[in-house]
């Protein structure tokens, strides 16, 4: 059935008052409407006018070249199905006329029945291409919906549970056994999981949508580095792994958002810091040549499986096995992964099973102008 919001209207655009009159017949007869030009620029203005489902252009014209029209009406009114009116000698013309944005191509001499068939396939291409972009604009519509609904309806009750587990902390004034106190631990635990989920997720959302605010400015990756190597410091000593540093002095700046970068920093060297034994070692290393700035991650830990490394930037992707007893979302590398992307940074990882894993981020320079 056609979708009464998609256009049947036919357009034919040829100088041969014949092949009009034939096709206009022809079309009208299996319920088209028709409107046909023998003039290319009347053509245009009609295609603007009447925005037709489908219009025919005959690519020789004495007076104007129909590969123009089919230029024009392709990037002024992209929706409309392009179908190109061909001698036999010129079908070297009709691929450049595809290339040019035209559907598909209708060779001359042509049947009543081969005009129709061709149509019925524009129409059908045409339904497509409306469904798509009802489809793609749905898609939209959920994603901003998903994170008005993830941010109210997650996000605040968890705050007010873990308010409530506050209150019910401080009126028993130490009073509960340690056991209970223990699950109240456990209970508090999986909320910050929880919470820290939902905002990897509203991240990504963001990022995916475009509302992800990003300011950036020019940045010396040395200090983030730093940064994170203090914060990260403290765990590394509970975890009993030693984590070195091997930092190229006077590291080329580059344009970046500090805190995302921060981010995917803390992510990287949490992850080394996860799946790394204690005993083992993370090193961080960056380095430069005259077009990018360097920054590695490496650790001494468990690795990952040849066939699982292209899928760990993959939403909710996690390793099954060892790994797995670390708690994790599987979505701290699919955030850095994007926020890299919006950098047009690349990350890629190597990886040996039992050996170690290694993190490159890679960083166009900028150079002052
Ligand atoms: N340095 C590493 N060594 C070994 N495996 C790793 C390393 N980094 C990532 N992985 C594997 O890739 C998977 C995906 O990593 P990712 O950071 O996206 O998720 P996660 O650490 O499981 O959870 P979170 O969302 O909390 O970061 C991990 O579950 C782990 O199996
Ligand atoms: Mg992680």
């Amino acid at each position: 059935m056609i979708d009464p919001g998609v256009s049947t209207h036919i357009l034919i655009i040829d100088d041969e008052e014949s092949i009009l009159d034939g096709c206009k017949q022809a079309l009208e007869k299996s319920g088209y409407p028709v409107t046909t030009s023998s003039d290319g620029l009347a053509g245009i203005k009609l295609a603007r006018d009447l925005k037709p489902g489908v219009v025919f252009v005959d690519l020789k014209m004495p007076n104007c070249s129909g590969m123009d029209i089919i230029e024009i009406i392709s990037r002024e009114m992209p929706d409309i199905v392009l179908i190109v009116i061909t001698g036999y000698a010129s079908i070297v013309s009709a691929v450049e006329a595809m290339k040019k944005g035209a559907y598909d191509y209708l060779p001359k001499p042509f049947t009543p029945d081969q005009l129709r068939a061709v149509t019925k396939r524009g129409i059908e291409h045409r339904l497509l291409k409306v469904e798509a972009e009802r489809l793609r604009e749905e898609k939209a519509r959920m994603e901003r919906n998903f994170i008005t609904f993830v941010s109210h309806e997650m996000r605040s009750p968890l705050v007010t549970i873990q308010q409530y587990i506050e209150s019910l902390k401080l009126i028993s004034e130490g009073s509960l056994k340690p056991d209970a106190m223990q699950i109240i631990h456990r209970c508090e635990k999986r909320i910050q999981n929880l919470q820290d989920l939902i905002e990897h997720w509203l991240d990504i959302s963001r990022i995916e949508n475009g509302t992800f605010s990003e300011a950036k400015v020019t940045l010396n990756l040395t200090e983030l580095i730093m940064r994170s190597l203090e914060e990260m410091n403290p765990l590394c000593q509970r975890r009993e792994i030693f984590l070195e540093s091997r930092l190229k002095d006077n590291l080329p700046v580059i344009m970046g958002d500090q805190e995302s970068l921060l981010r995917v920093f803390s992510n990287i060297i949490g992850n080394a810091t996860k799946y790394t034994p204690p005993g083992g070692t993370i090193t961080v290393c960056s380095d430069c040549d005259d077009y990018y700035v360097y920054v590695s991650v490496s650790d001494s830990g468990q690795g990952i499986p040849q066939d699982k490394l292209p899928f760990i930037f993959e939403p909710f992707f996690r390793v099954h096995g060892k790994q797995e007893r670390q708690k994790g979302s599987g979505l701290g590398l699919t955030f850095s992964k994007k926020i890299m992307d919006a950098h047009n940074a690349t990350i890629e990882a190597a990886s040996k099973e039992g050996e170690g894993t290694t993190f490159t981020m890679k960083f166009p320079r900028v150079y002052d102008l």
